[in-house]
Order: C-alpha cells, then structure tokens, then sequence
C-alpha cells in the first residue's frame, strides 16, 4: 500500500471535522463525518443529488457527469458532486 497523506476536511456551518487520506471523495468523507448526504445513487454519478460546496481547499477538477449534471450557475458558484470530487488538500465544505 502506498503512503498517502492525511488531510482535513471541515464541513460547516458545523465544523465537524474528519482526517481522510488524500485522493478520498467528499461523499465518503461527509459519510465518516457522520453528514447524511442524499445520495441516492449510492456514488454511481447518476443521481446528482450529492451536491455541496467546496469553500476552500484543492480538489480534483469538475468531471464530465458533474459538467453534465450541474447547470453553469450551479459551477460558477463552486457547487460540486460529493462522488465526483477527490480531495487533494484540506477543505471546507459548505452549502451541503
Ligand atoms: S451520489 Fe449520486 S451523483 Fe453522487
């Protein structure tokens, strides 16, 4: 296995925190902060109910279903798909 860096990840307006390794997606993060995302597609990219924002922080670049699914103003205000985003820093999460 190889290393992988521990990174913050804080979901307001809680502040509830969780460390997860870097590459981790926001639905399985939000999941072990105990943060019930709808998701009902189970992080399959299909149902686009996952949506959140990501406030501060790195993280992977939109993904075609995200651009497919979220309209341009939804994009333009950071609101991404918990299943399509890996985390490449620490966050903040808002807007869930
Ligand atoms: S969980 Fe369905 S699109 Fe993310």
């Amino acid at each position: 296995m190889g290393y992988s860096k521990l990174q913050l990840v804080k979901f307001e307006p809680s502040g509830i925190t969780v460390a997860v390794s870097s590459g981790t997606d926001l639905l399985e993060a939000a999941r072990r902060a105990g943060i019930p995302l709808p998701s009902t597609c189970n992080g399959q990219r299909e149902c686009g109910e996952c949506r959140l924002i990501v406030s501060a922080g790195q993280v992977s670049p939109l993904t075609s279903e995200e651009i497919e699914i979220l309209n341009e103003e939804e994009r333009n205000r950071g609101v991404r798909l918990a299943c399509c985003t890996r985390i490449q820093s620490a966050v903040t999460i808002t807007g869930y």
